[in-house]
Formats: structure tokens, C-alpha cells, sequence
């Protein structure tokens, strides 16, 4: 019965918590830990097992705040929809226009991070592609790219296969996280036999600063978790199911990366991770351990693919809930009668950033979605804290523990982390934000449902 049922907007209600879970790390193992990790090793030296921890702790305090936010108002478009619902238009606008940045240069980034396995695959078979259709302009020193192709193609692949439906989607997605877990633990196991110890001194050869840049950069390797929430009015049982799903998913994460992190610089030197976009493959062909290394390059294409799909996923039904909200054209809150999918806005969304992809380089792109999800954070523990004065009656089905502590604490370590972010970063985020603010004034408010003239 609840299987099939649909809300009065069209969505199937079909995904339980272990969905859930399974759709949370289908979010966060990707890109950071299997190309991200090298230049974590890098910035920070073995203390990079810390900048997991210190990015983890953000993610978690942060991730308690939200599970709140999801538990009270299950309906589709993650916490644009409670922050419309509480807090007014426009703040949600502006966290809604900063999850559309987030979530689409996610997938776009994660592209980028899949194509440089695959061509390292390929090569494996012989097969190079032509210098020009490699990599973004300017992403490689001495190749005169222009297109990364991979990335284009691999990002029309995953719409293809999400606009025709969510279940067929999240079947995929199950089978491919089992993968990727299974490959990272086997890393684990056979890995541990080739520590050296000695590698891991110095443990903080660049001080706390190296630790904290790392931790800015590797937070990335933790983005995804919030992708479930948007997933609400999808949800069978959401007020029990989604904090399962975002807190699961996170703790399990965590506990593979510290481990991942550790027993990479044990292996290998910190700094001959320097410029290699495959770092964890690398750490076992170094232990000698090549068959093993060709299984991480295969699970980790697989596992990328997987975070593309959840995160485009979360774009487009926070699309959906600001399109029916009246806040952007109708078109893309349009339900495919056969797929019961948002179809239009599925594949805007893919062509868009597929493009992006295969233009701009990794290293700017990770960057901009750290600043963006760190935002967003930041925003959500601070509402948590506002809306427990202002609207102490409303029904939480999840509570944040410890309030005002813990959001305190998710604030502090978002804003920290965000300290640590190139100004390059800081003006795109800033005019993002701008042009926000620009649509918002000059196209949203007009149309918003909740406008007088448009209700009249
Ligand atoms: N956490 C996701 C990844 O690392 C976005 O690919």
C-alpha cells in the first residue's frame, strides 16, 4: 500500500532506512577519498587521519541540525522546504539557490574525478584519447586540453538512467555501494600488512595549518549526506527513517577514511602523493599488490558513478519543491506521466553541468562546492537555534541534542573551515550569491505562490 502510494504532487513514496543509509554512501565515498585523499597526504602529512576527524566533527554537528530540519517537514527539496516553511521566503531562497550550487558542481566535480580512473583504466588497455578531449583548458600542465569527454559522457549516461525513475535508480545504486564498501575494506585489509610506521613521522610535518587546509579540502570527501534528505517525500516513514539515514551513513564514512588516510601514508611517503589523481590505487601497487589496485580503479569508476546519480538526484528535487513553491518556471516541477519523474528538469540539469565538467578543472571545482555545502550548514545550525526560540510548538519528530551547544559547535566548525578556502573561492561564492538575490527580486518574489498577487 505505502509502496505504491503518491503524494497529491506526484512522487512515489517508495525508499525505507536502509535505502537510505545505502543512498547516503552512495553520496559520500566518491571523489574525496579516492582522488582528493593525494592531495590531502600532501597539505597535511600523515596528521591527514585529524582533517578527516576535524571535517567528520563539522559534518556531524551539522548533520544532527539537519536531521532535525528533515524530520519536521517531510516533503520533497531537502531544507529549502523547512526553511520556506519556517523562516520565510527568502532565507529559504538563499539556502535553496546555495544547495543548487552545491549539489550540481557536486556532480560536476565527481565527473571530472571519474574520468581521470577511467582514462587511467583505458590506458591500462592501451587506449589514449586525444589531447584536446582529456581535460578542462589549463587542467593539465603541458597538454593543450579543451573538453573532458568522460566527464560529459558519463554525466548524460546518469540522466539517462535517473530520469527514468527513482527506483529503477536506487536499485542501481545499492549494488554499487556494495561494491565500492567492499573495495575500500578489502584496501583496508590488505593494505594494513604493508604499513610502515616509520613513514608516519613527522605525523604534522606542516603544523596545524596543514591539517586545517587539508580538512577544508577533504570535507568534500563527506558532502552527500544531506543528499537523503531531499529524498523526504519519497520516504515511506520519514520522521524515523531519515535521521537513521544521514547519521548511519556518516558514521560509517567516517570510520572508513580515518582508516583509508592511515593506512595510505603508512604505505606510502606522504609527499609522493604529489600530483597523482590515484592515490589509493597507488599506495597498493607501491605494497606490490597490483590485482588488488586494478579492483580499487574498477569500484572506484563504479562508486563515482553512484555519487553523481544521488547528488543529481537532490538537485533536481530541490528544483522541483522551488518550482512548485511558484519560485522557478513550472516546467520544472513537471511529473513524467509514464516515469513519475520531474523528466524536463532532470535533463536541464544534466546538460548543464555535464558542461561544466568537461570545462573546468577539479581542484576549482571541489572548492566552490565546499564553500557552498559549508554555507548552507552553517545557515541550517543557526535557523536550528532561532526557530527552538521563535517556534518552540512545532512538532520535531527527530531532536538535536544539546541545543544551543551543538549547533554552536556546527557553526563554528563550518566558519572555521571556510577560513581556510582560497579567495578565488570566496568571490565566486559571492557573486553566486549575488545573482541569487538578482533572480530572487526580479523573477521569484513576483511569481511566489505565497505572493499576494498570485494568491488572489
Ligand atoms: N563526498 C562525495 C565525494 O567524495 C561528494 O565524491
Amino acid at each position: 500500500m505505502v509502496a505504491a502510494s503518491r503524494t497529491p504532487g506526484g512522487l512515489k513514496k517508495v525508499l525505507g532506512p536502509f535505502d537510505l543509509v545505502l543512498m547516503g554512501i552512495g553520496a559520500i565515498v566518491g571523489t574525496g577519498i579516492f582522488v582528493l585523499t593525494g592531495t590531502g597526504a600532501v597539505t597535511a602529512g600523515p596528521a591527514l587521519t585529524l582533517s578527516f576527524v576535524i571535517a567528520a566533527l563539522a559534518c556531524a554537528f551539522a548533520a544532527l541540525c539537519y536531521a532535525e530540519f528533515a524530520s519536521t517537514v517531510p516533503v520533497a527539496g531537502s531544507i529549502y522546504t523547512y526553511s520556506y516553511a519556517t523562516l520565510g521566503e527568502l532565507v529559504a531562497w538563499m539556502i535553496g539557490w546555495d544547495l543548487l550550487l552545491e549539489y550540481g558542481l557536486a556532480t560536476s566535480t565527481v565527473a571530472v574525478g571519474w574520468s581521470g580512473y577511467f582514462q587511467s583504466l583505458l590506458k591500462g588497455i592501451g587506449v589514449v584519447l586525444p589531447e584536446a578531449l582529456r581535460a578542462a583548458p589549463g587542467a593539465i600542465p603541458g597538454v593543450n586540453s579543451v573538453f573532458n569527454l568522460p566527464a560529459f559522457l558519463i554525466m548524460m549516461v546518469l540522466t539517462f538512467l535517473l530520469s527514468l525513475g527513482v527506483r529503477e535508480s536506487a536499485r542501481l545504486n545499492n549494488i554499487m555501494v556494495l561494491i565500492k564498501t567492499g573495495v575500500v575494506l578489502l584496501f583496508i585489509f590488505v593494505g594494513v600488512n604493508y604499513v610502515k610506521p616509520d613513514n608516519w613521522q613527522p605525523f604534522m610535518p606542516f603544523g596545524m595549518g596543514g591539517v586545517m587546509s587539508a580538512a577544508a579540502l577533504v570535507f568534500f570527501a563527506f558532502i552527500g549526506f544531506d543528499a537523503v534528505t531531499s529524498a523526504a517525500e519519497e520516504v515511506k516513514n520519514p520522521s524515523k527513517d531519515l535521521p537513521i539515514g544521514i547519521i548511519g551513513s556518516l558514521a560509517v564514512c567516517t570510520v572508513l577514511y580515518v582508516a583509508v588516510a592511515a593506512i595510505m601514508t603508512g604505505i606510502v611517503p606522504f609527499m609522493d602523493f604529489k600530483g597523482i589523481d590515484h592515490p589509493v590505487s597507488l599506495a597498493l601497487q607501491v605494497a606490490g599488490q597490483n590485482w588488488v589496485a586494478g579492483f580499487v580503479d574498477l569500484a572506484a569508476i563504479l562508486g563515482m558513478s553512484t555519487v553523481i546519480l544521488v547528488m543529481a538526484y537532490g538537485q533536481t528535487r530541490i528544483l522541483f519543491a522551488m518550482s512548485r513553491d511558484g519560485l522557478l518556471p513550472k516546467k520544472l516541477s513537471k511529473v513524467h506521466p509514464k516515469y513519475g519523474t520531474p523528466f524536463f528538469a532532470t535533463w536541464m540539469v544534466g546538460i548543464i553541468f555535464g558542461l561544466i565538467a568537461a570545462v573546468v578543472p577539479l581542484g576549482v571545482l571541489a572548492e566552490l562546492v565546499n564553500i557552498g555545502t559549508l554555507a548552507a550548514f552553517s545557515l541550517v545550525s543557526v535557523a536550528v537555534i532561532i526557530l527552538r526560540k521563535n517556534r518552540p510548538d512545532l512538532h520535531r519528530a527527530f531532536r538535536c541534542p544539546g541545543v544551543p551547544v551543538i549547533p554552536a559547535l556546527a557553526v563554528i566548525f563550518c566558519l572555521t573551515l571556510m577560513s581556510f578556502l582560497s579567495w578565488h573561492t570566496w568571490v565566486a561564492f559571492i557573486v553566486w550569491l549575488v545573482i541569487g538575490l538578482a533572480v530572487y527580486f526580479g523573477y521569484a518574489r513576483k511569481r511566489s505562490l505565497l505572493h499576494p498577487a498570485v494568491q488572489a
